[in-house]
């Protein structure tokens, strides 16, 4: 169907966008090749590039992957729309606002734990692109390596048109629903499930509730996917018919159209003539998608300890290097604990891979305060952490009886190279400054 009439202003339609949000059908499972059409008959039979594409639209490849990369792992999709992407005005530069980008070299690496209270409240008219703030990351944008933490916090729906080509965009909110419009149509998520916006594609943000706050991890490197399950077996963790794809929906609007495209760290500008959210019909697998996080299938332990957290791994970005991932997207889902004779929280560790955690909603079984909904932790490479005082003190204590966790959603970004801050993310008058203390008063117990 059509989102638009022609020949209108440049703004677009507003209200009933919950309702819009609501009433959404999807495409379902992980990595499918999918095909939709708001026209019947818009997508060619047979071929992805007739001599003339049907209902006169324009045929266009999207390559999320290198056109030789192995087949399971290639990602392509064809759109059909009313006009090519490649009738634009030049870009211009514009500002970066609190965007940050790889490689992050302007603030010394810190070993320290490290954490923050929510941002502060946006001024008035800041959307989603206006609002990202970016914490810090690692690696290289412009070689396609790493990743970066932003936070974001709006109070008004995007009237322009945001794509990166930098990398994919998996967007964690935390608070109020998003309605995703994007070139393969629209993507409904709220607090509890998060979307992911493949590298290139065109979205704007409309915001459902008077603010939304939340995360992003823009991963500059090989798309994310669903870890190998190895002896868990065919099913677990996050299945892939719950993810949702976008059917097709087009914005048939011709006007001035402001579309931002972030290139190699830097904002780019450029005022089209029409929206680029034009396209009719698609097919392939390199598509925006939704997950809920609370269909995901929690795998522990029925005996004792607990296993790594990588068992909760919902999406990795694999590197080079077997196992290894670029990064990790983590949730930390309800679950039932009744490990025999074990410590049941998280236990004290140091990683040589680096973490990024952010709270969506409750509590986190391993911090009995100060970690809170918005705000996040960071345990860089091989930095001490583990339960706080008052965390090991209970469950050390504690009766060991079946236990649901069921009061939060805590998630992680897992990444294999240290985390390197922004001055801002640094200087922030919402990093807490006393956060080593929840480890002092550890008491020394040991009987030698
Ligand atoms: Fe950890």
């Amino acid at each position: 169907m059509s989102d638009g009439g022609t020949s209108r202003a440049s703004v677009f339609e507003r209200g009933g966008a919950r309702k819009t949000a609501e009433g959404l059908s999807y495409l379902t499972g992980f990595g499918n090749e999918h095909a939709s059409e708001a026209v019947p008959g818009a997508l060619p039979e047979g071929r992805n590039s007739p001599q003339r594409a049907p209902l006169g639209l324009y045929a266009e490849q999207l390559s999320g992957t290198a056109f030789t990369e192995p087949r399971a792992h290639n990602r392509r999709s064809w759109l059909y729309r009313i006009r090519p992407s490649a009738a634009h005005p030049a870009f211009t530069r514009t500002d970066n606002g609190a965007i940050r980008t790889a490689p992050f070299a302007e603030a010394v690496p810190d070993p320290n734990r490290l954490r923050w209270n929510p941002l502060p409240q946006p001024p008035a008219g800041t959307d989603f692109l206006a609002g990202l703030w970016t914490l810090g990351g690692n690696g290289d944008a412009t070689q396609r390596t790493g990743m970066a933490v932003h936070l974001y916090h709006a109070n008004t729906s995007m009237e322009r048109v945001f794509s990166d080509a930098d990398g994919e965009l998996l967007i964690v909110p935390e608070r109020g629903g998003l309605l995703l419009h994007t070139e393969f149509g629209r993507l409904h998520v709220e607090p509890g499930h998060v979307a992911l916006i493949p590298r290139g594609v065109r979205f704007r943000v409309e915001l459902l509730d008077e603010s939304a706050r939340g995360y992003v991890c823009e991963n500059y490197g090989a798309p994310f996917r669903l870890p190998d399950l190895g002896p868990i077996g065919a099913n677990g963790l996050a299945n892939p018919r719950d993810f949702r794809a976008p059917v097709a929906v087009y914005e048939d609007v011709e006007g001035p159209v402001e579309v931002v495209n972030k290139f190699c760290g830097n904002l780019w500008t450029a005022t089209y003539d029409h929206s680029p959210l034009d396209v009719v019909a698609w097919h392939g697998n390199h598509v925006p998608y939704t997950y809920d996080l609370r269909r995901f299938n929690v795998i522990g332990t029925i005996s004792y300890d607990h296993p790594d957290p990588s068992v909760f791994t919902v999406l990795t970005s694999p590197s080079d290097t077997p196992g290894l991932a670029g990064v990790d997207f983590v949730v930390f889902a309800p679950r039932w604990l009744v490990g025999e004779d074990t410590f049941r929280p998280p236990y004290f560790h140091r990683n040589v891979m680096s973490e990024y955690m952010g709270l969506i909603e409750g509590a986190y079984d391993a911090k009995a305060e100060g970690f809170v909904p918005g705000g996040g932790s960071l345990h860089n490479m091989m930095s001490a952490h583990g339960p706080d005082r008052e965390t090991f003190d209970r469950a050390s204590a504690a009766e060991l009886k079946p236990q649901k966790l069921d009061d939060g959603l805590a998630f992680m970004f897992e990444t294999r190279w240290p985390v390197t801050l922004t001055p801002q993310a640094a200087g922030a008058d919402h990093l807490q400054q006393r956060y080593d203390d929840v480890w002092q008063g550890l008491e020394r117990h040991f009987r030698g």
